[in-house]
């Protein structure tokens, strides 16, 4: 019997309870007794989930780097190797499973070798108590509320060659100055906020990631006049609903004024992810048409066409009120680029349901989508709710939506056939070394022959071939 007494474990009961407004503000420092940690030593993170988790690990790989470790490519090789994880579907969990079972080999080579797991799936006292019984080659656990512990972690088990578990279900706080390694030189991520009180019924994330909690404006705005100064030509502001920013400040300052300030910085581009429709207002839509920056383009996650399916969900809006939103964004950003995510299956959905979940999808004309099948997640509301349909009958579901959103793909590259974009060059194209890749201002993947182009130029590039997942072009000038 594992004695978990000096662990400090999940509770998903716990973890939706929300009765603190306040927000506690720690600043990042490093110990100096910790500075030469990972003096000779090597670590690899492996990230799944959101940009929310990628913007998670380029802070701890900030972290090693601070603390002396080297990055290193092979992670069956790596002293450190940390599986940032996430909880969203069974599927996810699945992989991440699967991918921790594959380090049991080099662990067995290497004994010393740290094995560490951290994110949204340890905020699961199933998932703990899996961990523990069954993977006994993991050193190190924690999860969403306690990165910047990361060095205090990696001493104890170096100096006590035990496991460290450290899971705290809470509602979170705010860390700011910690160190990033940005994996890319013109692109970043901008966390506004963290945390989530919408409680969809469904969705395990406010209880895996606590709850809303803003970052202050002026430090938001000195980090992207920082990455300005730097050379950074878009930033991506993340939240699980940007559109929340600012509800629990003591101000009346919102997402759409947070928009206008960017702007102001200097900054090339900037994009959002992820939208709530509820929260989508008027003030954040004309920000959107007025700052140049502001690109042409909007992740706005609908999950079900069909009122009776949203409710269900805890959506708090209609199929009318999305789709008066989506009409203002197409009248005043003309030529608007929408993407969503839709969940199909979800337990009690009927044909005729779905059926409007399809019609939606015609009405809108999305350029993209992430679809699902619902996944009960253990926890939340949605798990308990009875699903008679068959596994047969979901993939159907699945695959008739995929067919229209795949047509929604084409027909977004298909509109620009003839036209010159302008594209944030990333680098060469992984399919073929002669063309350069990027994204144009709507979020395309564009591949083009260069003329004079590099990674972190924007470019003009005609575009002469569109398919599904990608537009090819020459570069103009
Ligand atoms: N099952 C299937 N899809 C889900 N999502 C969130 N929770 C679930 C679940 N339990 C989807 C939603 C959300 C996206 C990030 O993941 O569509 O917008
Ligand atoms: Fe999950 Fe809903 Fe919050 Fe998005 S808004 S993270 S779907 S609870």
């Amino acid at each position: 019997m594992i004695n978990v007494e000096k662990y400090f474990m999940p509770d998903l009961k716990k973890a939706r309870k929300r009765l603190t407004k306040e927000t506690e503000t720690i600043l990042y420092e490093l110990n100096p007794k910790y500075a030469d940690l990972g003096k000779g030593k090597t670590y690899h993170i492996l990230t799944y989930g959101c940009q929310g988790n990628n913007a998670d690990s380029e802070v701890m790989a900030g972290i090693f780097e601070q603390l002396g470790f080297k990055f290193i490519e092979d992670e069956t090789k790596a002293d450190v190797v940390l599986l940032n994880t996430c909880a969203i579907r069974e599927n996810a969990e699945n992989r991440i499973w699967g991918v921790l079972g594959n380090l049991k080999a080099p662990k067995r080579v290497n004994p010393e070798m740290i094995v560490g797991i951290c994110g949204c799936m340890p905020q699961e006292e199933k998932v703990v108590d899996r961990l523990l019984n069954k993977y006994k080659e993991i050193d190190l656990v924690f999860g969403t509320h306690n990165i910047h512990k990361l060095p205090e972690f990696l001493y104890e088990i170096y100096r006590h060659h035990d496991k460290v578990v450290e899971v705290l279900s809470v509602e979170g706080s705010i860390v700011e100055k910690l160190p990033k390694q940005r994996a890319s030189s013109h692109k970043a991520w901008v966390n506004i906020m963290y945390g989530c009180d919408e409680f969809c019924t469904y969705c395990i994330v406010p209880y895996t990631r606590g709850k809303e909690r803003s970052r202050s404006k002026e430090d938001i705005i000195a980090e992207v006049s920082c990455l300005v100064k730097n050379g950074y030509k878009e930033i991506t502001l993340l939240g699980q609903n940007v559109n929340a920013y600012g509800k629990d400040l003591e101000s009346d300052y919102t997402f759409g004024d947070l928009l206008v300030d960017l702007d102001k910085t200097g900054i090339e581009r900037i994009r959002y992810t992820t939208s709530h429709p509820k929260d989508l207002d008027d003030k954040t839509i004309m920000a959107m048409a007025n700052c140049k920056s502001v690109m042409p383009q909007l992740h706005l996650p609908v999950q079900s066409g069909d009122d009776t399916v949203l409710k269900r969900m805890n959506r708090k809006y209609t199929f009318e009120e999305y789709m008066e939103k989506i009409t203002k964004l197409k009248k005043y950003i003309p030529g608007i680029s929408i993407s969503t995510d839709i969940i199909v299956a979800f337990p009690g959905e009927t044909e005729e349901q779905f059926q409007n979940t399809l019609k939606l999808v015609d009405e809108v004309m999305y350029e993209g989508a992430f679809t699902f099948i619902y996944s009960p997640r253990e926890g939340t509301p949605a798990a308990t709710y009875p699903n008679p349909l068959t596994e047969a009958e979901k993939h159907d579901r699945l695959n008739r939506l995929n067919e229209k959103i795949n047509a929604g793909y084409l027909k977004g590259h298909e509109r620009f056939l003839g036209q010159t974009v302008k594209v944030l060059v990333d680098g060469v194209s992984k399919n073929n070394p002669d063309l350069l890749t990027g994204y144009s201002e709507h979020n395309k993947v564009v591949n083009f022959i260069p003329k004079n182009a590099l990674p972190g130029d924007i470019v003009n590039v005609r575009i002469t071939e569109a398919k599904t997942w990608f537009m090819n072009g020459e570069q103009v000038d």
